[in-house]
């Protein structure tokens, strides 16, 4: 099982380019199913969720070619329909391709999620708004097994709570369904953003495009499309984040800034100076500490709880007591024993972490738990004394595309690697 091996105390120095975004990638690949010809998707990001949404399409008969950089996806005449556990359960996104096959293929047998480390994560927002576009829904030996004979049928619809996935399949769903559809309490992430404006390349007819109201007329068939998704923002935080902990002058290239605003108001409010361009962030030696931070995660625009492991690991080194409050996820602290380890000192109180700072962190063995907390521990050993070994290094591999390499090009000191089958 492959590990990273981090010499702490190395600066960070130069410019570093973010990839395409994961949360953008996935449902746009899933989106190629809703036409039988060719999409093109330049740069997107080489990270193990890809490869394995690319092997779900695979199953479902479609093919995926890499040219020069871009991904061609067709997903062709196929009427295959069953997306197989062995895939579902290393990726809980592999959901996203519900909404497509229904809406073209007229059913669809999909494993169901299983919970995550994050948290239990249901899909039932997913599945009761399915029904409500007409599909029947039953659960059978662990898969969702889905059919609408006669295709989908528009209607109103309610989320009764914000969800980034749950909004993209019905989006999927909606575009092919008879009639209007009306999407209420949408997720306003820019990745569902990006989702509908490949939709529309494709000729989907979608109104209220980046609101929390979408309206939907059906239409007979969409075309192909090439379209570029988004930088990954979640990938952009992080190494600003890296950039302001052991940074002496690094620029966060091809990104969009405003996409970030709510950490930039954070890190601004906490006395961390920046600035920033139409598509980078400059972040210069903080001549001081950063000042400690209370903040609540919300869906966007409000702070990503996809950056929340991420900047607690900065409040082990800013000045006072830090109080960080996960609203999305039930169980997304999984990074603080971690940090723990490494001599951070924190307490947490229900949804909330209290971080007192500035700690300093002794190098140790640490483990991964899931994406994001594995880039709070990689960030940590980057300014713990000593040597980091980061174990599970997989969950990280899901969405940060070649991290040492990218840590190691700024100056840092990263290995990857395996000490063999035992351990
Ligand atoms: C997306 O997950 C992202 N994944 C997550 O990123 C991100 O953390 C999350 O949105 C929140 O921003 C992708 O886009 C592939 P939700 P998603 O549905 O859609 C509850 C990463 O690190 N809920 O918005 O699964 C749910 O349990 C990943 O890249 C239900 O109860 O999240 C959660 O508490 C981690 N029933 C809340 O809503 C449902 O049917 C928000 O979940 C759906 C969601």
């Amino acid at each position: 099982m492959e590990k990273f091996r981090i010499r702490g105390g190395r600066r960070l120095v130069g410019e570093v380019r973010i990839s395409g975004s994961k949360n953008a990638a996935l449902p746009c690949l899933a989106a190629t199913l809703l036409t039988s010809e060719p999409v093109t998707l330049p740069g997107l990001p080489r990270v193990r969720d890809i490869v394995t949404m690319e092997r779900v399409l695979a199953a479902l008969g479609e093919s995926c070619e890499h040219v020069n950089g871009a991904t061609r996806a067709v997903a062709g005449r196929s009427g295959a329909f069953h997306a197989p556990y062995e895939l579902v359960r290393t990726m809980r996104a592999s959901v996203l391709v519900l909404g497509p096959l229904l809406a073209r293929r007229h059913r669809a047998r999909v494993a169901l999620p299983g919970g995550c480390a994050i948290g239990a994560r249901p899909v039932d927002f997913h599945l009761e708004a399915l029904a409500r576009l007409g599909a029947d829904l039953r659960i059978e030996s662990g898969d969702v097994v889905a059919e609408a004979p006669r295709g989908l049928c528009g209607s109103d619809i309610v989320f009764p709570r914000i969800t980034v996935t749950g909004t993209e399949n019905l989006l999927m769903a909606a575009v092919l369904s008879r009639g209007r559809t009306i999407l209420r309490n949408c997720a306003l992430e820019p990745e569902v953003e990006d989702l509908a404006r490949m939709l529309a390349a494709m000729g989907a007819r979608i109104n209220g495009i980046g609101t929390s109201t979408l309206e939907v007329e059906g239409v007979e068939s969409l075309r192909g499309a090439d379209h570029n998704v988004i930088p990954d923002r979640i990938e952009a935080g992080t190494y600003v984040i890296a950039a302001v902990l052991a940074g002496s002058g690094v620029t966060v290239s091809r990104c969009r800034p405003v996409h970030l605003a709510a950490l930039l108001t954070v890190l601004g409010e906490a006395g961390v100076t920046f600035s920033v361009r139409a598509d980078a962030i400059d972040v210069p030696e903080q001549e001081v500490r950063p000042r400690a931070a209370s903040l609540e995660t919300a869906e966007y625009p409000g702070f990503a709880t996809d950056l929340q492991a991420q900047f607690l690991t900065l409040a082990t080194q800013a000045m006072g007591t830090s109080s960080i409050t996960e609203a999305i996820f039930e169980n997304r602290f999984q990074h603080v024993l971690e940090l723990k380890r490494l001599g951070a000192s924190i307490a947490v109180e229900g949804p909330t972490a209290h971080v007192h700072g500035p700690t300093h962190l002794d190098g140790t063995t640490v483990m991964a738990s899931d994406l994001r907390a594995s880039a709070s521990l990689v960030l940590a050993g980057l300014v713990a004394g000593g040597e980091t070994v980061v174990d599970r290094i997989y969950h990280l591999d899901r969405g940060y595309e070649a991290m040492e390499v990218k840590l190691n090009a700024l100056g840092a000191q990263v290995e990857r690697f395996n000490p063999g089958p035992y351990l």
